[in-house]
């Protein structure tokens, strides 16, 4: 792959809500936190640089979040891009809180979602935030009264788009009675597949569909994915990528990774393209791994 083909705009756009258009390849920055996703990176000027590339490579969304870190994620975000490209879209989210290394907490309640804006706008040095995602529906909470309250938050100017992270069909319908939702978040790859008909519903009303862990794991998955990779003189990371470009085109992969390495072979998967048979054969892994 020469340098002029590695570029995320390869994957084509993707829109958000009919308002921002993106390259169909983003970033997932979890990862630069510290272990457990917990504290600053061990190597912070590593994470800067990872950032840094990223924007040089066409990626022009990248996904955060208050609770990674927390805070630190969103803050080296900001010292790594910050003054911004004017393309560069921050999808954040918040209303899942981590009071340790890999805990996890709810708290979608108005009052604290208010909060966690106004922390969002300060650490990421914004007016306004284009996308801010609703992490996970609280299960103590009433899912409107979280999404009025990002509304009112769109209302206000705070947020300039409203998305969900975590949910099913009916939340999002439920939201959209609300507020436009114009994407959603929730993990998915070729070798799981339990929201392939939040996709499809997606794909219908044109929201977009951001998965997390696209590697996807498993015996199966791991052999089918070597065999294709190996074809392609490809990463088994490239191939899922691939597939989820092609499974949709309102899918937008935020691969995350700490290392340069891994980032420019994750933008390169925005140029690889799968033969038919090779689509067929990793959609067919589930099913495949069941009767094994
Ligand atoms: N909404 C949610 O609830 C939720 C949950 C989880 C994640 N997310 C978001 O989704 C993003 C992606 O999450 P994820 O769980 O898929 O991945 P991730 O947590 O970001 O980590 C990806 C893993 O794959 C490795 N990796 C990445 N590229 C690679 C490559 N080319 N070759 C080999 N290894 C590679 C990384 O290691 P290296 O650092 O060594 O490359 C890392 O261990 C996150 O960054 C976050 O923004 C959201």
């Amino acid at each position: 792959m020469n340098k002029k083909q590695l570029s995320a705009s390869a994957a084509g756009y993707i829109s958000l809500g009919g308002k921002i258009s993106v390259h169909r390849l983003g970033f997932g920055a979890m990862r630069l936190t510290g272990e457990g996703i917990w504290g600053p990176p061990k190597d912070r000027q590593g994470a800067l640089a990872v950032l840094r590339r990223t924007v040089e490579l066409g990626v022009n969304f990248i996904d955060t979040a208050d609770s990674y870190g927390p805070h630190v994620n969103e803050e080296v975000i900001a010292e790594a891009l910050f003054p911004y490209p004017g393309d560069l879209v921050i999808a954040t989210k918040g209303g899942w809180n981590r009071p340790g290394p890999n805990q996890w907490t709810h708290d979608a309640t108005p009052s604290h979602l208010r909060k966690a804006v106004e922390g969002s706008l300060k650490r990421l040095r914004l007016d306004r935030i284009d996308v801010y995602q609703l992490h996970i529906p609280d299960p103590v909470v009433s899912f409107e009264a979280s999404v009025e309250t990002l509304a009112q938050l769109r209302n206000e100017g705070k947020i300039r788009l409203v998305a969900l992270s975590n949910v099913t069909q009916e939340h999002i319908e439920r939201a959209r009675k609300i507020v436009p939702i114009v994407s959603v978040q929730n993990r998915y790859s070729f070798a799981d597949r339990e929201w392939d008909y939040v996709v499809d519903y997606c794909e219908r009303n044109g929201i977009a569909f951001i998965p997390w862990f696209p590697l996807g794991a498993g015996k199966v998955a791991g052999e089918v994915l070597h065999q294709i990779a190996q074809a392609h003189r490809a990463s088994p990371t490239q191939i899922a990528l691939a597939w989820l470009l092609r499974r949709s085109p309102i899918m937008l992969p935020i691969p995350g990774t700490s290392s340069i390495e891994h980032l420019e072979q994750n933008v390169a998967a925005a140029s690889l393209r799968l033969a038919e048979e090779e689509y067929e054969k990793l959609s067919q892994v589930p099913e495949l791994a069941a009767t094994r």
